[in-house]
């Protein structure tokens, strides 16, 4: 069973794993690998973000297995005062739909956290597996544009929350 709490300053170490793997930062901003001192600044922000109220970064573990780190998930108050979710999961844990698993436990907590905040996300266009796990888990695709890091990325903006 997947548990996902939130990530502390005491995670570097999982980020940095996930930070350092190529395969992972092939579809994070411009796609070339990071190196250690550009995951830890990434890491200070993030947790900075954190800090202040501005975002919330979460950490999925499956605690029995050999190897319990299952991936990041973030979200971060955005220049358009947006809440811009992401997810990096390790690579051996791709294909499996931990990527919707997580948005589905996500999601709610953020909407409630910023009421009335679009959640947005945005995938390289040439990363169907990122826009499929997005529209599945109720992101609508508004356009293409060129991102922050000079790619072209499709955004997405959550749907209505499914009603309890
Ligand atoms: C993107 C990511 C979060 C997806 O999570 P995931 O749980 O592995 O997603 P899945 O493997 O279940 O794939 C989602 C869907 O994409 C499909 N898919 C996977 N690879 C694909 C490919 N190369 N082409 C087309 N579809 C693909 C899957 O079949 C699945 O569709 P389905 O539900 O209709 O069967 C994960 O791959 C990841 O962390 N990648 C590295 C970091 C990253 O790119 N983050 C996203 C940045 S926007």
């Amino acid at each position: 069973m997947i548990h996902v709490r939130a990530c502390t300053a005491n995670d570097a170490a999982d980020f940095r794993r996930l930070a350092l793997a190529p395969q992972v930062t092939a579809r994070i901003g411009v796609g070339a690998p990071w190196s250690r001192a550009t995951a830890d600044a990434r890491f200070r922000r993030g947790m900075a973000a954190c800090g202040r109220g501005e975002g919330m970064w979460w950490l999925a573990h499956e605690p029995q297995d050999a190897d319990p780190l299952v991936g990041l998930v973030v979200a971060e108050v955005d220049h358009l005062a947006e809440i811009e979710i992401g997810i990096w999961l390790a690579p051996g844990r791709w294909g499996r739909g931990h990527g919707r698993e997580l948005l589905a436990v996500v999601l709610p907590v953020v909407r409630t956290r910023f009421p009335g905040v679009t959640p947005t996300a945005y995938a390289n266009v040439d990363h169907p597996a990122s826009a499929r796990m997005l529209t599945a888990s109720g992101f609508h695709p508004d356009g293409t544009l060129i991102g922050r890091y000079g790619t072209e990325v499709t955004r997405f903006v959550a749907g209505d929350p499914t009603p309890t």
